[in-house]
């Protein structure tokens, strides 16, 4: 059954991804959401164009999506969605975006789709069954030491607005070169081996759902800030096993809630 939803959700998370190209660098209007954060008409298509292509094929699957909340709640297989993760990139012509397709079967990560249609990237992994980049396996590089490591972070001011300034710095001070690298793309980063350390103080569930089965089958850790490899904290950092107690016992540390 896994596999199978491997394979659907590749397919839709690419009908999905390639919609949003009709709209990349064109002039969009943008909408504030309730949390002041923008949305796009293109955010909210693809997100209606991924509902339907899942529904057509399995009508009883929950869906948890970003834009339009819950389908069939009572479900034990749900399908989460972020039809555009990285919407201020999109908006900016950044083509960092991607389009994120999670399962959780029994609330658990099971199947992980991070597509990045404007850079024609695709990692995908199903729980016990490895990770492919564009069709071919993956895994996660072995850095072993901090000092060596490639730091990618999200927005910088999210640092401040969630009181992590001194991490921040710490994390800085400890590896060597850092990026601000976006949203979902900075974890696939970690995935097919091209950084060694990505961290997002602040993720929803659709946000992590398929992070965690892509770095987890790329051979890494997708972790919250207490070490749990869970994607319902609210938080969450990907790297390899090896650096991965050294990352954790800075977060500790610093009393990272
Ligand atoms: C955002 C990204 C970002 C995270 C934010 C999200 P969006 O998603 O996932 O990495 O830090 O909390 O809102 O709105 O661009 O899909
Ligand atoms: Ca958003
Ligand atoms: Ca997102
Ligand atoms: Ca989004």
């Amino acid at each position: 059954m896994t596999k199978e939803l491997l394979s659907a959700a590749t397919e839709i998370a690419k009908i999905g991804g390639h919609h949003t190209l009709q709209y990349f660098k064109q002039n969009i209007e943008i909408i504030e959401k309730e949390d002041d954060s923008p949305v796009t008409i293109a955010d909210r298509e693809t997100e209606e164009i991924i509902r339907e292509e899942i529904l057509k094929r399995y009508p009883d699957h929950g869906i948890i999506g970003e834009e339009f909340g819950k389908t069939n709640e009572g479900s034990n297989i749900q399908w989460v969605l972020d039809p555009i993760d990285g919407t201020k990139s999109f908006i900016h012509g950044v083509p960092f975006y991607t389009t994120l397709i999670g399962i959780m079967i029994d609330n658990e990560p099971q199947v992980g789709i991070i597509y990045a249609p404007a850079l024609e990237e695709l990692c995908a992994a199903a729980i016990g069954h490895g990770a492919t980049f564009n069709g071919k396996p993956c895994k996660v590089r072995d850095t072993e030491k901090l000092e060596d490591s490639t730091l990618l972070v999200t927005e910088i001011l999210r640092f401040k607005e969630n009181g992590q300034q001194e991490l921040f710095m710490e994390l800085m001070e400890k590896t060597k070169l850092h990026r601000t690298w976006g949203d979902a793309y900075g974890h696939l980063m970690v995935a097919t081996g091209r950084a060694d350390l990505m961290y997002d103080p602040v993720l929803n569930i659709w946000d992590a759902a398929a992070l965690l089965p892509v770095v987890q089958e790329a051979g890494g850790v997708f972790s919250d800030v207490k070490g749990e490899e869970t994607i319902h904290s609210g938080n969450g950092f990907s790297t390899n096993k090896k650096l991965f107690p050294k990352v954790k016992s800075i977060f500790e540390k610093h009393n990272i809630q």
